[in-house]
């Protein structure tokens, strides 16, 4: 190659500079980048999770079932009255008669009054609806379960069929207007004390 050969290629290879950092610019590698999402990923999921447990062991503001029922005066049936099903909360409301839902044969509440019972049947979880039209010896009205059969006094106490124990209850509170709360996450086992469980209620406001 002669020297003007040599001259033209000199002049005809472009060179690039290599780039150089802007003041106060950062350069992230492909690989700290991908590891930065993957610990945010990984931190956001243990955080969310974390949340949840707390809300289930800590409920907050809980409504309808698991929390407090309001029950005004006017919904809460008469003493001796047939049972009301309160829905949301998945309960029965019993106003017992003194002296009225234990096992037959066997006296019953002293006093009478209100009870909350846990519409799922002990046995297997059915729902227990009361029945007006049955009868179990003397017992005229029961609540019968229509899975198995179980059969439960106005109290919940079981008299018949294949379920382990009486019906369960909620807590009961009395306001001073004559509304009830009932706190349908605080159950009680069934037994056949069900009928003394019994909130006392003459159905006016406290004073
Ligand atoms: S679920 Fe009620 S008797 Fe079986």
């Amino acid at each position: 190659m002669n020297e003007t050969a040599l001259e033209h290629t000199r002049h005809d290879t472009a060179v690039v500079a290599p780039a150089l950092p802007t003041p106060g610019s950062v350069r992230v590698s492909r690989r700290a980048a991908i590891v930065a999402t993957f610990w945010g990923g990984i931190t956001a999921l243990v955080a969310g999770g974390i949340g949840t447990a707390l809300n289930a062991v800590y409920p907050r503001n809980v409504t309808g079932f698991g929390g407090p029922i309001t029950v005004p005066v006017g919904r809460i049936p008469k003493p001796g009255e047939a049972p009301r099903l309160v829905v949301e909360g998945r309960f029965l409301l019993v106003n017992l008669a003194p002296g009225e839902g234990g096992m037959p044969g066997e006296g019953g509440a002293p006093a009478g009054g209100l009870v909350a019972l846990y519409k799922k049947c002990p046995h297997l979880g059915c729902s227990v609806p009361w029945r007006s039209d049955a009868s179990y010896k003397d017992l005229r009205g029961v609540f019968l379960c229509p899975c198995h059969g179980s059969t439960y006094t106005r109290a919940g106490v079981r008299v018949f069929g294949p379920a382990p124990r009486s019906m369960d209850t909620m807590a009961i509170e009395l306001r001073d207007t004559g509304d009830i709360v009932v706190q349908t996450g605080d159950i009680t086992q069934g037994g056949v004390d069900n009928p003394s469980r019994a909130l006392p209620y003459d159905g006016s406001p406290q004073t």
